[in-house]
């Protein structure tokens, strides 16, 4: 099913960290938003906490998208769940919970055609979070649709020749322990996630002649969105997804 991202011939459009534009990003209301909106993926953060529990958020610490202060490895599942994760964005939100893993893929019931890319974030114990994170999407069903991101090399050849999995890697210059040459990094890559800063045409191709599929993070604008048509991507990852939607409309 994640197959259909090889098709070029239309626009495939994934929210970073749900409708992050609106909404307190990784927040079960923020997937809710973007799933609702009409994306055609999700694109999430995994971590574990200080018990082993699978936890969707973006930064080692709480710090910056709740209330609390601390990593997210030092707090258990309780104390993660007792701290405020929207009220940062907004008083109106107020209220958010930090999501579990196993809460999102329930949501993701109701939206069975919807793609998921599974980001494991770079940690200590990011193999074990990744192992978790497969057992969970193999129990829902789900691991057909996924795609693996991580910008740690060693995570992402890890997830694929244990598991034959397809992953979403970096360019080189931003991936820890990259492995170079034939047999290196690239060659466990299924895409390449290209942040706005430095996509260029000759990058893209330069991927594609790799066998690789490009991604272009995270043209918001419309601007941005036909510079990445422009440099030949047809797959975005947008903060907010809304000027993407309505450039494949037009089309
Ligand atoms: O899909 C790539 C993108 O999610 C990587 O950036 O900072 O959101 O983890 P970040
Ligand atoms: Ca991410």
């Amino acid at each position: 099913m994640i197959e259909r991202l090889q098709s070029d011939d239309s626009l495939v459009v994934a929210a970073h960290r749900g409708l992050k534009c609106d909404y307190p990003e990784n927040t079960l209301l923020a997937f809710q938003k973007a799933l609702e909106a009409g994306v055609d993926m999700i694109e999430f953060d995994l971590r574990r906490s200080k018990d082993g529990k699978v936890m969707v958020i973006h930064d080692e610490t709480v710090d910056r998208t709740t209330n609390g202060t601390g990593k997210v490895g030092d707090l258990t599942l309780a104390e993660l769940k007792r701290l405020d994760a929207g009220g940062w964005f907004g008083p109106s939100f107020e209220g958010l919970k930090i999501l579990a893993f196993a809460e999102l893929l329930e949501l993701l019931r109701a939206y069975p055609e919807v793609l998921l890319n599974v980001e494991i974030k770079s940690s200590p114990d990011a193999v074990q979070t990744a192992d978790q994170a497969v057992a969970l999407l193999k129990e829902y069903g789900y691991l057909p649709r996924c795609v693996f991101t991580c910008f740690d090399a060693s995570i992402i050849a890890y997830l694929h020749d244990t598991y034959g999995l397809k992953t979403q890697g970096f360019p080189q210059e931003e991936m820890r322990n990259f492995v170079p040459g034939p047999e290196g990094t690239y060659s466990k890559m299924w895409a390449v996630a290209m942040s706005m800063k430095l996509l260029s045409p000759q990058k893209v191709d330069d991927y594609r002649q790799m066998g690789l599929l490009v991604w272009s993070y995270c043209p918001d604008d419309d601007r941005q969105m036909y510079y990445s048509l422009g440099c030949g991507v047809t797959l975005v990852t947008c903060n907010n997804p809304f000027p993407a939607m309505r450039i494949r409309r037009q089309a």
